[in-house]
């Protein structure tokens, strides 16, 4: 890595969690990510849910389609597909897909969590234990969003109920298994991740780096700033960092990048999640320069996740300039838009070949 006062040239970083979509938003938001990153781990929680391995070839077909109509082929970029888990996929469709070459995980959404997750898991170790079983035994990684669906439990403790209701016991019983602890937002999950044995990493957001609860009520509601898991307390944005920012190999890049049209954000009920992608690489600089640790960003954005996954580390570089930017307020999708995180906001840094400057 080479930091000087006006740039920072680093190894190509991957997204290790990523939502492409399909159709015209695909082809809209895949450029946001091409360039930036390498590689993503592309979530399957689609509509319907990509549950079977044929249907993660076909949605690899066409994502690798719209990079070709969008980008062209000199903008390399490799989809890494994932399964959604459900109460009955089968051990054999984990077998599939360990020999499909194509795929590099599979995510658990308890069911009623977050966006299109009703398909999800009711309960993993009662329904899933000997799907699990075999992901144990081939090596396939258990992505998991980490909160609680009971309502009883308050929306901002569901994460760290989470640790002892689902992850403690899954992990007793299945201590080989490989897990990544999705988009982790606090410092309970922090120090879970850090001490635990065995073979367990997490994911970290750009807006839980950079931003506490409060940002969800700046001066009025910021639907914008909503995603689940929800902003928690600063304390835990601290957690997080010092997490991010200190050392450990467990932690990296996971932009966990989620567009919603416009109209679906800006309603009475609107959808979760924040589009992070397109300026992600200078978001997280921002971040890490904010606690003196930019030495640690190539680790966490371009080595970390690699080892992990047992993936090689990309071989291109790419430059962020020291240049104050301001985010647009949207970008255009077909006659529709995309806010962005941090939309109007100014960072100290750019990526000089992003796709929207
Ligand atoms: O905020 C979120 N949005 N969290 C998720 O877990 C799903 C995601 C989405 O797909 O929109
Ligand atoms: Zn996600």
């Amino acid at each position: 890595m080479d930091i000087s006062i006006n740039s920072l040239t680093l190894t190509q970083p991957d997204d290790w969690h990523l939502h492409l979509r399909d159709g015209d938003i695909l082809r809209s938001v895949l450029r946001g990510s091409v360039g930036q990153f390498g590689r993503a781990i592309v979530m399957p929680n689609l509509t319907p849910p990509v549950v079977k391995v044929e249907q993660a070839a076909a949605y690899r077909k066409r994502i690798l389609q719209a990079l070709n109509d969008t980008a062209g082929e000199t903008q390399e970029f490799e989809p890494l597909m994932t399964l959604y888990l459900t109460d009955d996929t089968p051990p054999d469709e984990i077998y599939k897909a360990a020999e499909s070459g194509i795929i590099y995980g599979v995510k658990l959404y308890p069911a009623g969590a977050t966006t299109n997750s009703a398909a999800g898991v009711t309960d993993l170790l009662g329904r899933c234990l000997s799907t699990l079983e075999a992901m144990q035994k081939v090596g396939m990684p258990l992505l998991m969003h980490g909160e609680v669906t009971d309502p009883k439990i308050d929306i901002f403790d569901r994460e760290a109920v989470f640790i002892d209701r689902v992850m403690i016991p899954l992990r007793d019983a299945l201590p080989e298994l490989k897990v990544v602890f999705e988009h982790l937002t606090t410092r309970q999950g922090a120090e879970y991740v850090r001490d635990a044995a065995g073979p367990i990493a997490a994911t970290i957001t750009p807006h839980h780096l950079l931003y506490n609860r409060n940002a969800l009520f700046n001066g009025g509601i910021r639907p914008h700033m909503y995603c689940l898991p929800v902003l928690k307390r600063e304390i835990h944005r601290q957690a997080l960092l010092e997490a991010a920012t200190g050392g450990s190999g467990r932690f990296f890049l996971g932009t966990d990048s989620a567009p919603h049209l416009r109209g679906m954000k800006e309603s009475a009920c609107g959808c979760a999640g924040c589009y992070t992608a397109p300026y992600a690489m200078a978001l997280y600089a921002t971040a890490f320069e904010s606690v003196g640790k930019l030495d640690q960003l190539e680790a966490f954005a371009s080595l970390n996740g690699p080892r992990f996954y047992g993936l090689p580390v990309n071989k291109r570089k790419i430059t962020l300039e020291r240049a104050s930017y301001t985010i647009p307020d949207a970008l255009s999708v077909g006659d529709d838009e995309l806010v962005p995180l941090a939309a109007g906001e100014t960072l100290p840094w750019r990526f000089a070949d992003a796709a929207y400057t």
